[in-house]
């Protein structure tokens, strides 16, 4: 492909955006009063308005025609069919594949990756059952109880955040915990009211290397270990997730006890692979089966469904739109729905560690800007904190709103009050307040413009009947596939991560001095900083 910013679709974006840009969405909605039904995609049980966007049909075309040059449709299907598009890694991406059904046949390497896969989810379900029925019992003879997820990263956030999502779908007598962090305060506020003896701890890591979990993973061998004071009792309380045999093996983990996946599941997309074990057990499979069911229509709505109705690519388009037309850095994410708390954290994840990148597929530096910072809290907790930025402050922060039309815990009219607060945010967003209508308030003059909103400020909302397991998988591979669309167009590589060594490098030369009291060889602020804390320490 041509650099992105030379072609001329690009351009005629450039000149579409000059004409509309100060276009207000009340003359907008103004001049196509069907905007809420030419705007709006229903599909899969999912209704995507986003006829609130500074968007229109014209900046909609020329999207997609840009989406079309970019090779959309093909490169999608080399991501289906398991090419290594991972051209860094040299590695296909198949998370796709986790949820397909038996029946599908996608090869690597000249191999049919699906019994694989589907023996992996069987051996999950095996173990599963025997965890939720209390059949799996630790070294002393104890039902186990708690169940400790050990990971980072995509080993982390997705389970903690799926967990959370579905727990009015989870078996409430097990406890679960996840521990993430190597800030000794995590493992230790994870464990405190644990009894070792009903404990089972799950070390989630593709490499098995990770600096974090590993050092978690062993405080939990030893916290095991001082309790049962045998060796064998850790084939009861320990199980991995991996990739890699060879170090689980060597970390004491009998590797019938691995659950296994391959590199071709990235870690950020990898919440559908052995590392969803917590969140099997946590839901039993059929409400796990189900969930992988939503991941995969939305694969296939993805993966077949024309530009003008697909909801991953339109949320990408317009995702674009505001990066790189408007300037916009940042995108917030608002869930309407308590269980997501943990959702923003998640996307985090899978959008700036994918779309954070400089150079493109072929190590130029991009002339465009690419990913966007996401954030987001649940409403209404946002409306009291952040919100009012959003409403009168100097940037332009595009939205995204999702809500169920279903509580799944009704009580008077909790539902009802929540749902008109995100639709009247969206509104009060869109079309603001201007002078004349705040004067007609008879609100004094000196506070006019204070009570001004300028509206004109852009927002989806993503409306489902209720959240179940299924409507989470759906809802997680919109925003996948939102991300892979964006990295097509920008031409970067979506499935690398090198911005994370670096640091990672840095911290293992940086250790060892701060255990001695050797010369300090590193910049001089590091060195004043680490003279420092040998002082407290
Ligand atoms: O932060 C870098 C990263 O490699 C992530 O991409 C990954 O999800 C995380 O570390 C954890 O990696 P692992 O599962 O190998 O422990």
């Amino acid at each position: 492909m041509a650099k992105l910013s030379g072609l001329n679709t690009w351009k005629e974006l450039q000149s579409h955006y000059e004409k509309i840009k100060n276009l207000h969405l009340r003359e907008m909605f103004a001049l196509e009063p069907d905007r809420a039904e030419t705007m709006a995609v229903e599909e899969e049980g999912v209704y995507f308005d986003y006829s609130k966007h500074r968007a229109n049909g014209e900046t909609m075309s020329l999207l997609f025609k840009l989406a079309k040059e970019a090779g959309l449709r093909e490169k999608t299907e080399s991501m289906f069919k398991g090419e290594k598009i991972n051209n860094t890694e040299g590695r296909s991406v198949l998370h796709i594949a986790l949820r397909a059904p038996k029946t599908a046949k996608i090869m690597v390497d000249g191999k049919d990756v699906m019994p694989g896969v589907h023996a992996t989810l069987d051996k999950m379900a095996a173990f599963s059952e025997k965890v939720r029925k209390g059949e799996w019992k630790g070294y002393t003879g104890k039902t186990i109880k708690n169940i400790v997820n050990i990971g980072i990263g995509g080993s982390d956030l997705g389970p903690v955040m799926a967990y959370e999502a579905l727990k009015k779908y989870t078996q409430r007598n097990l406890v679960f915990r996840f521990v993430s962090n190597i800030d000794d305060t995590d493992f230790a506020e994870c464990t405190h009211d644990l009894n070792p003896e009903e404990t089972l701890f799950i070390v989630a890591s593709k490499t098995f290397t990770t600096l974090e979990t590993m050092t978690n993973a062993h405080t939990a061998r030893a916290w095991v270990l001082k309790a049962l004071k045998d060796d064998k009792a850790i084939a009861k309380h320990f199980v991995a997730l991996s990739t890699n045999a060879e170090e689980v093996s060597k970390f004491g983990i009998d590797t019938a006890n691995m659950f296994e996946f391959w590199d071709w599941v990235g870690g950020r997309y990898s919440m559908t692979s052995a590392i969803g074990l917590s969140n099997m057990i946590a839901l039993g499979a059929d409400n796990y089966r189900a969930m992988l069911g939503g991941f995969h229509k939305m694969d296939e709505h993805f993966r077949t469904a024309p530009f003008e109705k697909n909801m991953p690519v339109i949320m990408a388009l317009l995702g674009l739109w505001y990066a790189d037309f408007f300037g916009a850095e940042t995108i917030a994410v608002l869930p309407y729905e308590q269980y997501l708390k943990r959702f923003p954290a998640y996307l985090q994840q899978m959008t700036m560690e994918s779309n954070g990148k400089t150079v493109t597929n072929e190590g130029e530096r991009v002339t465009y800007q690419t990913g966007s910072i996401y954030w987001g809290e649940p409403g209404t907790n946002g409306q009291h904190s952040f919100y009012q930025l959003i409403h009168q402050g100097t940037k332009l922060i595009p939205c995204e709103f999702i809500a169920f039309g279903k509580s799944l815990n009704p009580t008077g009219n909790h539902h009802d009050l929540l749902m008109a607060n995100v639709f009247a945010q969206s509104a009060a967003l869109a079309f603001g307040k201007t002078a004349d209508e705040v004067r007609a308030e008879k609100t004094p003059e000196n506070l006019v413009n204070h009570k001004v909103f300028e509206g004109n400020k852009p927002s989806t909302t993503i409306l489902m009947e209720k959240l179940t397991p299924e409507a989470l998988g759906k809802l997680i591979a919109l925003y996948e596939h939102c991300v892979f669309t964006q990295s097509v167009i920008w031409g970067i590589n979506a499935f690398d991560q090198w911005g994370v060594q670096l640091g990672k490098v840095l911290a293992g030369k940086i250790a060892p001095d701060l255990e001695s009291d050797s010369q300090l060889k590193h910049d001089a602020s590091t060195n004043a900083l680490i003279a420092k804390y040998r002082k407290i320490k």
